[in-house]
């Protein structure tokens, strides 16, 4: 549904419903806003960072139904309906961290940090897809996501230690 702004008549725009994290949000948008902005400058949710803009790094990976997406070139409109998940979704603020977040930080899987958000969304959607990954498929899945900082051995071993953590929170189930 196309509508005009009340304030631009010039700028048609779009309403659009998605989940982000669990809640359902509508938004007035405008076509050809990414789904980075929307998320960024209208939901505040800056963890998912843009760094290249132009679909190359990686740092704005979000997933969206669960598949990995560049948000700086996806547009928002085309997330309606959908389920969207950044990195601020994957564990309660007052709750323990996801275990790709307390492996990253075990494996010193990050120092700027920058690319991050967008490694562990692309990290997950890997190992909700294949839980036990090897190390080639790892590397094959992330070469996607750049890191300018840590060599990605760290990324790496992160990835792994995981793997591990997702199994022990399993047992303990
Ligand atoms: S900022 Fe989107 S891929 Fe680099
Ligand atoms: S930790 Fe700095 S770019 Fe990856």
């Amino acid at each position: 549904m196309i509508e005009q702004n009340a304030f631009d008549s010039e700028r048609p725009r779009i309403r659009v419903r998605f989940t982000v994290n669990g809640q359902e949000i509508e938004q007035l948008i405008e076509p050809a806003e990414t789904l980075a902005e929307v998320l960024r400058e209208r939901l505040h949710l800056t963890g998912t960072k843009i760094s290249c803009d132009m679909q190359v790094c990686g740092a704005c990976t979000v997933l969206v139904d669960g598949a990995p997406v560049s948000a700086c070139t996806y547009l928002a409109y085309e997330a309606r309906d959908r389920y969207i998940m950044t990195i601020e979704g994957l564990s309660e603020p007052a709750g323990p961290l996801h275990p790709l977040q307390q492996a990253f930080i075990d494996e010193n899987g990050f120092q700027c940090g920058f690319c991050t958000p967008g490694m562990i969304m692309a990290a997950k959607s890997l190992l909700d897809r294949q839980p036990d990954a090897g190390e080639a498929d790892i590397i094959s899945y992330m070469e996607g996501n750049l890191c300018r900082c840590t060599g990605y051995r760290p990324i790496v071993r992160a990835i792994q230690q995981a793997q591990r953590l997702l199994v022990e929170r399993e047992a303990d189930v």
